[in-house]
C-alpha cells in the first residue's frame, strides 16, 4: 500500500477522501477532531503545491429532507476558519460546473464538492460503489489519497471506486490509525485489558472474538455487559441487550470465564421514570428497571485491573453518561485511565465523544477517528478500502 510521501503529488491535482462526518447542531461543528486529524494530509499537500479537492460524506441519506442538515458547508466554514485562508465549496449536481471549477483551482488552494452521499439519492452511487460516479471523481484529478479511516469499511465510489482509475495511496492519518490500532492488534506488553460498553453490542462481538485469546482481561458494561448477565439467567429488567448474540456469548463466557469481568454492582433507571435513580446489586434489580451504570464494588475491581495493565483498549462509554445521574461509572474509569502508564487507546464514536466532553480529549496514547470502521479493523485486521488500495 502506497503512502502519500511516495506518490509524486507536486504540482498536481490531488483528490483526498477524508472523514468529515462530524456532529453538527444549528450550523456549528461540535467536535472538530476529525478535521483536525486531516490537517497534516492537507498541508502537506499545500506545501508541495498541489491543488487539493476534499471529498466526505456526513450522515446518511435516503430522502431529500436528509440532505438539508447534512450539507458539508458548515464543515468548509470551519476548515477555512482552522486554516484561515478560503476553502472553495461546490455542490457536484451539475458535473460540468464540477469541471470548470476544478480546472480553475489554483495551486495550494482547496475545494470541498458536496456531501459524497447526496448521490445516493439516484439509486445509492456513492454507498453501492457506482463505476459511473467513481470515473467521474478520478476524472477531476491526478491522484487519489484515501485519509478517511473512519470510512475505510465502507465500499462507496469516493473510497474503493475511485482507486481503480487514479495512482492511490493514503494519507497521515490512516497512517496513524493502523500505526497506534496495531499496537492493540499485534499487542506485546501485557497484562492487555479491553474495555467494552456502550449501548451496541452487534460490533463488539467480533472484536472479543478476535482479541479474547491475546487479552489478560476483559472488563465489560452497558449493552454488552448486559447480554452476558442475561445468559447466566441475572434478572436485567428492562436493560438493554441483545437476544441474538446470548449463545454465543455464552459460549465466550464457557471458554474464556477467568478472563471475563461483569458488573456486580450497579445504578439502574427506569424507561417511564426520568427522575428515578437507585443502586442495585446485580442480582437484585427488578423487571422494571434499567441498567444505566457501574456501581462503586464494580467501580474498584475495574479500577484495580486498570491499575496493573500495560495495554488497553476502550470502546464504548461505562454508563449512561449524558444523564448526570448514570455518569459517575465512565468519568471514574476516565480518570484512572488518564493516570496510568498503560497505553491507552480509545475507539468508537461514543467513547471518544465522552472522552471530549468530559474533558480527557488529551489525556489518552491514541483517541482513534474511527467508529466502526475501528472495530472493523481489529476484529478483520484489514478494511476493504485499505484492501483496494493494495490491490492497486
Ligand atoms: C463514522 O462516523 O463512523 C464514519 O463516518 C462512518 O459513517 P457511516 O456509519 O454513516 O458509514
Amino acid at each position: 500500500m502506497l503512502r502519500i510521501q511516495d506518490i509524486n503529488v507536486d504540482n498536481l491535482t490531488v483528490l483526498v477522501r477524508v472523514d468529515y462526518n462530524v456532529p453538527i447542531e444549528n450550523g456549528k461543528v461540535l467536535d472538530d477532531s476529525k478535521i483536525q486529524a486531516s490537517l497534516k494530509t492537507i498541508n502537506y499537500l499545500k506545501e508541495h503545491n498541489s491543488k487539493i479537492i476534499l471529498l466526505s460524506h456526513l450522515g446518511k441519506i435516503k430522502t431529500a429532507e436528509d440532505k438539508k442538515k447534512n450539507s458539508l458547508l458548515p464543515i468548509c466554514h470551519k476548515l477555512s476558519e482552522i486554516l484561515g485562508e478560503e476553502v472553495k465549496f461546490y455542490n457536484d449536481e451539475n458535473k460540468n460546473k464540477v469541471y470548470q471549477i476544478v480546472k480553475k483551482l489554483k495551486n495550494k488552494e482547496i475545494l470541498i464538492l458536496e456531501n459524497t452521499r447526496f448521490n445516493d439519492l439516484d439509486g445509492n452511487l456513492e454507498s453501492n460503489c457506482d463505476i459511473q460516479l467513481s470515473m467521474f471523481y478520478a476524472s477531476l484529478a491526478n491522484v487519489f489519497i484515501n485519509d478517511a479511516f473512519a470510512s475505510s469499511h465502507r465500499s462507496h465510489a469516493s473510497t474503493v471506486g475511485i482507486t481503480k482509475f487514479l495512482p492511490s495511496g493514503i494519507g497521515f492519518c490512516v497512517q496513524k490509525e493502523i500505526e497506534k490500532l496495531d499496537v492493540i492488534k499485534n499487542v506485546k506488553e501485557h497484562p492487555f485489558t479491553i474495555i467494552m460498553g456502550g449501548a451496541k453490542v452487534d460490533d463488539k462481538i467480533p472484536v472479543i472474538k478476535s482479541l479474547i485469546e491475546k487479552c489478560d482481561y476483559l472488563i465489560l458494561s452497558g449493552g454488552i455487559a448486559n447480554t452476558f448477565l442475561k445468559s447466566l439467567g441475572i434478572n436485567i429488567g428492562f436493560s438493554l441487550y441483545n437476544e441474538k448474540y446470548l449463545n454465543e456469548v455464552m459460549e465466550i463466557l464457557h471458554n474464556f470465564k477467568q478472563k471475563i469481568f461483569l458488573p456486580v454492582d450497579v445504578i439502574v433507571g427506569k424507561k417511564y421514570d426520568s427522575n428515578y435513580a437507585d443502586y442495585k446489586l446485580v442480582n437484585e434489580v427488578t423487571k422494571d428497571e434499567m441498567i444505566l451504570d457501574i456501581g462503586p464494588k464494580t467501580i474498584e475491581k475495574y479500577k484495580n485491573i486498570i491499575a496493573g495493565s500495560k495495554t488497553i483498549f476502550m470502546n464504548g462509554t461505562i454508563g449512561k453518561y449524558e444523564d448526570k445521574k448514570f455518569s459517575n461509572g465512565t468519568r471514574e474509569i476516565f480518570n484512572i485511565l488518564s493516570k496510568t502508564n498503560a497505553k491507552v487507546v480509545i475507539g468508537g464514536g461514543d467513547s471518544v465523544g465522552a472522552a471530549n466532553v468530559l474533558g480527557y480529549k488529551n489525556s489518552f496514547y491514541y483517541l482513534s477517528t474511527g467508529g466502526g470502521a475501528t472495530l472493523e479493523y481489529l476484529a478483520k485486521g484489514s478494511l476493504v478500502a485499505l484492501d483496494a488500495l493494495k490491490k492497486e
